[in-house]
C-alpha cells in the first residue's frame, strides 16, 4: 500500500520523506489556504516545491467547475512537473475532463467520492485514482470504510487499473483497516503515519534493554 501525505506543509512532507516511507502527496484548496498560499504564482511555485521534495505523485486540485476551464487549469498544472496528478472534482464536467486528460496521458485523481457509483464512473472515464473520503462519511454517521471495500471489490471484479486512494483518513485504525481492505493508497496527515510508530510495550521494552545494557557495561 502506498502512503501519501495529505498536506501542503513543506516541513511535514520533508519529515515523511526523511522517514523513508512517503510515496506521494495530496493537496486541496483548504490545505493550500492553511499554509497561507495566495495567488496563482504562489500556488504554482508551491506545487513545484512539493514536487522537488517528494519523488512520487502530487495531486494538485483544479478550482474550475466548467469543462473548458478545468482543461485549461489541469493542463497548466500538469506542465509544472511530471509528478503532478490533476485532481478533479466528481461532477459531470469533471468526469468529461478526466476522460480528456486520460486520452492525453495526464494522470488524474477524482476527488470528493462519496458513493461506489461515483467511483465506477470515474474509473470508466479513465481516472488514475479515485478518492473516497472515509472520515467525512463517518462524520455524517455513514460507514466510510464500507465504501472503500465496495470500490475495491468492484474494481477488482473488472480489473480496472484505477487505484483506490482512501482519503480523509483521520487515525491509525482507519489506515490499518484500509490496508486490510486492499486500498491501493491512503492519504493522511503526518500524525497518522507517526502514530504507526507507537506502542507502549515498545517503549517499555526499549527502556528495559537500555537499562540492562547499562548494568552489564558499568
Ligand atoms: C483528499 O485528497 C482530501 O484532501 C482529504 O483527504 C480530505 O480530508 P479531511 O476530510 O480530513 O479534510
Amino acid at each position: 500500500m502506498k502512503f501519501f501525505l495529505d498536506t501542503a506543509n513543506l516541513a511535514e512532507i520533508q519529515e515523511a520523506v526523511e522517514l523513508g516511507v512517503l510515496d506521494g502527496v495530496t493537496t486541496n484548496p483548504s490545505l493550500m489556504a492553511k499554509e497561507g498560499i495566495k495567488g496563482l504564482d504562489a500556488v504554482m511555485s508551491h506545487y513545484r516545491q512539493i514536487c522537488e521534495i517528494v519523488d512520487g505523485d502530487v495531486s494538485a486540485e483544479v478550482i474550475a467547475t466548467e469543462f473548458d476551464e478545468i482543461i485549461r487549469e489541469g493542463e497548466a498544472l500538469a506542465e509544472l512537473h511530471p509528478n503532478i496528478v490533476v485532481k478533479v472534482p466528481m461532477i459531470k464536467a469533471g468526469v468529461k475532463a478526466i476522460k480528456y486528460f486520460s486520452e492525453k496521458g495526464i494522470k488524474t485523481n477524482c476527488t470528493l467520492i462519496f458513493s461506489a457509483g461515483q467511483a465506477l464512473l470515474a474509473a470508466k472515464a479513465g481516472a488514475t485514482y479515485v478518492s473516497p473520503f472515509v472520515g467525512r462519511l463517518d462524520d455524517i454517521g455513514q460507514d466510510g470504510l464500507q465504501l472503500v471495500q465496495q470500490i475495491v471489490d468492484i474494481f477488482s471484479n473488472y480489473g480496472y487499473p484505477t487505484q483506490v486512494l482512501a482519503a480523509s483518513v483521520r487515525h491509525v485504525p482507519h489506515l490499518l483497516q484500509c490496508a486490510e481492505l486492499g486500498a491501493d493508497v491512503v492519504t493522511c496527515p503526518l500524525s497518522v503515519i507517526n502514530g504507526l510508530l507507537n506502542h507502549p510495550l515498545t517503549d517499555k521494552g526499549l527502556a528495559t534493554f537500555l537499562a540492562d545494557h547499562k548494568k552489564v557495561n558499568s
